[in-house]
């Protein structure tokens, strides 16, 4: 049976949505939700999804940094104490940097904690291909985006295709420039127009939760501790990951071309530079 255990400081708004997600679940099902602030309720989960966050930040995602990395220091003492096998996907953000220090305070094993984002910012990346070049998504494939989420994120069209050719054949500089700066302004606009993003996160953090429990292997852009692979070390990215069906984390080798390498090189500095900010 599936148990899911929502869990916030404020419990009556854990209890309240619970509720609400009850009714949702199918008549066929045995799954139950509850809500609480205890973490002692959460003990030994398969899967922990991390969505804390102090306060809603504006102009960009580090501006409430030193709070968010506080706030995931003492989450992750409790989740050390109350999970320490589970897996933890981290979507919280500045999510790279709180990534990193969720594993510096845990000592959590790198292939247990992963920052869930670069998939969404993917999702994102086919989205406008598929507009630009007015065509359907399901058309495109190999949409990734890698390096951090946030402004220096990096879309890679070499990988790109629509029906199986190369997008850099199809596109021009303007367009390629016009893409970039729409996924990195996504959720600027959703902002803007409706607060906060949901639907989009939730489906590419469900797709991970899914091949997880039920022992799929799965390929997607995640944000993970690099011990030197794609030349970076000390700092969790968004790079291509493979999760196999006996939930072993694994960092896939994909080759960037030359600007590419350059960019992602900079938004691991950038990464670097704001985990030292704190
Ligand atoms: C997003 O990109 C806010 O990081 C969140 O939608």
């Amino acid at each position: 049976m599936d148990d899911v255990i929502l869990l916030n400081r404020t419990k009556s708004k854990a209890v309240g949505v619970a509720l609400d997600i009850s009714n949702a679940i199918p008549k066929n099902s045995d799954i139950t939700i509850q809500g609480t602030d205890d973490y002692s309720k959460i003990t030994n989960s398969e899967i922990v999804v991390i969505t804390a966050s102090i306060g809603i930040y504006f102009k960009n995602r580090n501006e409430t940094i030193e709070s968010q990395a506080r706030m995931i220091k003492e989450i992750g003492k409790k989740i050390k104490k109350y999970c320490p096998e589970s897996i933890i996907l981290i979507i919280s953000n500045p999510v790279d940097v709180l990534t990193y220090f969720f594993l510096k305070e845990t000592n959590f094993s790198r292939n247990n904690v992963i920052g869930i984002a670069s998939s969404l910012d993917s999702s994102r990346f086919r989205y406008y291909l598929s507009k630009e070049l007015g065509v359907k998504q399901s058309q495109i494939s190999n949409a990734f985006v890698f390096g951090e989420h946030g402004d220096s994120m990096v879309p890679i069209f070499s990988k790109a295709k629509i029906d199986g050719k190369k997008i850099l054949e199809i596109i021009n500089p303007t367009q390629k420039e016009n893409i970039t700066r729409n996924i990195r302004d996504y959720w600027r606009i959703l902002r803007k127009l409706k607060s906060r993003s949901q639907f989009g996160i939730a489906k590419n953090t469900y797709d991970i939760i899914e091949s997880i429990i039920k022992n799929k292997t799965i390929s997607v852009p995640a944000s993970v501790l690099l011990e030197g692979e794609f030349g970076e070390k000390d700092v969790c990215i968004g790079v291509p990951i493979k999760i196999t069906s006996k939930q072993k984390i694994e960092i896939q080798f994909m080759d960037f071309n030359k600007s590419e390498k350059e960019l992602f090189k900079k938004s691991a500095q950038t990464v670097r530079n704001n985990i030292k900010s704190v």
